[in-house]
């Protein structure tokens, strides 16, 4: 099994060929106590739990130490370990414990408390890097009540309403995008800017035109995002990855200036939208400097999710003709009295937004969901304490047969059959008050994709699979090629 294992994490994206193994493991344990939860066990600390000390202890190998084919990694722990294993951070005596099981990931989210954090290796390798440096954190780097102060005043935009307004844009966005795509070929440089352009949309309000300082800073983003794991294998602080961040934190500031230079001189958007810069700083959320620290995080380091998202969603579709004419058939009857879908309109499509969960699922952005527990709890029957570190494998539970049938099919009709997903089996965007900020826009954006471009192309491909990596996200490592045939 262990050669097997290693062999099909050199292949592409082969390592979900364990999810049989894990379903031989996830069978043995749900057979014993792990799957006899009541409400009291999941959320409290009872004297029925097992002693922490009986967790089973992995020597010598730390989660983060292995970033590449991680889900490969921990199928492999789990079935030597169980549903439940504990292992040192590295360099720390600190423990992690790495959990696999809805009901495990539900009773990790529950003891997050109100400040949730990532886990102290996160938290602190990153925060060392942007004190070193000088860099004020942003949402996604700030912890404790830092953190929940910000979160807190910027929580009107993560709504689905806030979202909603950008559809009009993200429409025009999508007539941008059929274009660049004309001709196929490699779909991932397209998209990339298409992502970018969307979170530039939702940030500054307006549809920006790519000249030389913002593929500058598009670039310098997308070097930082893909390094950030370095940070959190290695204790050294790498140069490029600062050089990144500085000339990432430079064009930024350039940026958000054109745009507070407009703002002041009551120059409209090229869109209805007006972005959060200007929301923050007129309704006074944040100052300006501090808005401008906030949005260039945000543009610089959140469309390389969307975009490879994007990618996988398209090579999902292009492989399924039929799928996709059902698709083409849904999006053309909602349009046949309005030339232009509304937020009414998508809310009836549940194919197309089935398509989009699917690729989360199929294609899960995290390997795993972490958080610190603040509370002395019980998770998969033991007392865990208060200060531990959880990992949750959230990529491997995508694929394992235990929660999905035939989990390595694109079925997007599975999302209809509601009550047989377990909840906390899939969380593409996390969970809690820490879950991803941009979820709504981002979903919006997925859905203007197929909106824009399945009714203009019939798209196919002759390739079977796409090499994946995890970087500080699941990213498309080789071209991904596909015919466009207009309709
Ligand atoms: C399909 C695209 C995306 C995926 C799959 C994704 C996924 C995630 C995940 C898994 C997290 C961690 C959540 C947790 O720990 O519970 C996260 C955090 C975050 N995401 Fe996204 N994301 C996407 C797009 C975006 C976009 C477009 C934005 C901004 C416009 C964004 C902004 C953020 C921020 C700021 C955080 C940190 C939140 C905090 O710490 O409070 N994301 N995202």
């Amino acid at each position: 099994m262990f050669s097997t294992l290693v062999r099909a994490s050199r292949q592409r994206y082969a390592f979900f060929a364990v999810h049989k193994m894990a379903s031989i493991v996830v069978t043995r344990q749900s057979s014993g106590k792990t799957s006899d939860y009541c409400h009291h066990r999941l959320y409290s600390n009872s004297d029925e739990s097992k002693p922490f000390s009986e967790i089973p202890t992995v020597e010598g190998w730390s989660p983060t130490a292995t970033a590449e084919d991680q889900n490969t990694n921990y199928a492999r722990l789990l079935e030597r370990y169980g549903q439940v294993y504990k292992m040192r951070e590295q360099g720390s005596d600190a423990w992690t414990i790495v959990v696999h099981g809805p009901k495990a990931v539900q009773a990790m989210y529950a003891s997050e408390g109100r400040c949730p954090s990532r886990g102290r290796l996160f938290t602190e390798a990153i925060s060392r890097v942007y004190k070193d440096n000088k860099w004020r954190p942003s949402m996604a780097f700030a912890g404790g009540q830092e953190w929940r102060r910000i979160r807190l005043a910027a929580r009107k935009q993560a709504t689905p309403k806030w979202a909603w307004q950008a559809l009009d844009p993200l429409h025009r966005l999508g007539a941008w995008l059929g274009g660049a795509l004309n001709g196929g070929g490699d779909i991932r440089p397209a998209l990339g800017h298409w992502a970018y352009k969307g979170t530039a949309l939702f940030v500054l309000g307006d549809i920006v035109d790519l000249d030389h300082t913002h593929k500058t800073f598009m670039r310098a983003g997308l070097k930082f995002t893909r390094s950030l794991k370095s940070i959190l294998t290695s204790r050294n602080q790498n140069s490029d990855f600062v050089e990144t961040g500085n000339t990432m934190r430079q064009l930024g500031r350039q940026i958000m200036e054109r745009r507070y230079q407009r703002m002041k001189e009551g120059r409209e958007t090229n869109t209805t939208l007006p972005g959060v810069f200007e929301e923050w700083i007129r309704e006074g959320v944040f100052s300006p400097e501090e808005a401008v620290v906030h949005c260039t995080d945000l543009m610089a380091t959140s469309f390389d999710a969307t975009a490879n998202m994007a990618t996988f969603l398209l090579f999902e579709i292009a492989k399924q003709p039929s799928l996709q004419e059902q698709l083409y058939r849904e999006i053309t009857i909602a349009t046949t009295t309005h030339r232009r879908v509304t937020i009414a309109d998508l809310q009836q499509m549940r194919l197309l937004r089935d398509c989009v969960k699917e690729t989360l699922r199929m294609y899960p952005p995290m390997a795993i969901g972490r958080r610190v527990v603040t509370m002395d709890t019980t998770i998969s029957g033991y007392a865990i304490p208060s200060g531990t570190n959880v990992h949750a494998t959230m990529g491997l539970m995508s694929h394992d047969p235990t929660y999905f049938n035939e989990p390595m099919r694109f079925k997007p009709d599975r999302w209809r059959e509601k009550d047989t997903i377990q909840s906390f089996s899939c969380l593409p965007f996390g969970f809690g008050s820490r879950a991803c900020y941009g979820r709504r826009f981002a979903e919006l954006q997925l859905y203007s994709l197929l909106l824009s471009v399945v009714p203009r192309y019939k798209l196919s491909t002759t390739q079977q699979s796409i090499q994946v990596e995890y970087s500080s996200g699941l990213v498309a490592m080789e071209p991904v090629s596909l015919t466009l045939e207009a309709r």
